[in-house]
């Protein structure tokens, strides 16, 4: 599993990456929507100077040729390293299309159903991004839709990478990293939880003891 770190924070970005767990950072209008629309591109570009990885930037819903010259652009905020996300809907699949013809990587965004991502990895997606949290909000099974999706790509053979994304905790997490070929990317929040335990706070207060003894 390649984890990315879910965040526009350059601070949260800067020490995330320092870990060496992340594979790149994902952002989307809603991590942007403090930054000026303006300087949203110069953002990207700081965020991609931090994060040497890949870093994924979503075209703002509108038609769809504007999207397409949007994605041209922003593709070029970290070339080579750049993937273009894209909300699913026929014309986002019309785009990733284009996109793929012109070798633009693309991530199909807010994916809820295994044959969205089925459609998205036809339709060419290099990554298909499944909003786990807002499932199981929903009531429906978010790690369950994530491991179908991830049996029938396997089944059919596809590449196409899954990211699980909105992720509400630890526990989801967990269980989404039992599931061959599926990629994750997680809030700056579940960062913690993700590397900390109270016992090993404990061994690490004991460790501190017996040093200072010395
Ligand atoms: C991926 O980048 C998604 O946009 C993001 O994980 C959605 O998370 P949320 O459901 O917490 O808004």
């Amino acid at each position: 599993m390649a984890l990315f770190l879910d965040s526009a924070d350059l601070d949260a970005i800067r020490s995330g990456m320092q870990l060496g767990i992340y594979s790149g950072v994902t952002t989307n209008p809603g991590l942007l929507r403090d930054i000026p629309r303006e300087d949203r591109l110069d953002h990207l570009g700081a965020i991609a100077k931090i994060c040497r990885k890949s870093i994924y930037a979503q075209v703002e819903l509108q038609a769809i040729a504007k999207m397409e010259r949007e994605a041209l652009t922003l593709v070029e905020v970290a070339p080579g390293r750049t993937i273009i996300k894209v909300p699913m809907s026929p014309e986002g699949l019309q785009l990733c299309q284009k996109l793929r013809s012109k070798n633009v990587p693309v991530c199909m965004t807010a994916l809820f159903s295994p044959s969205q991502v089925f459609a998205a990895a036809a339709a060419g997606a290099y990554a298909a991004a499944v909003y786990v949290g807002r499932l199981f909000r929903k009531g429906e099974d978010g790690t369950g839709v994530v491991r179908k999706a991830a049996e029938i790509l396997r089944a059919q053979e596809m590449q196409t990478r899954i990211i699980a994304a909105s992720i509400p905790d630890i526990e989801a997490l967990n269980t989404l990293m039992t599931i061959p070929g599926v990629d994750a990317t997680i809030p700056a929040s579940l960062q913690e939880p993700f590397l900390q335990h109270a016992g090993t706070q404990e061994a690490i207060d004991e460790f501190k003891k017996l040093s200072s003894k010395k």
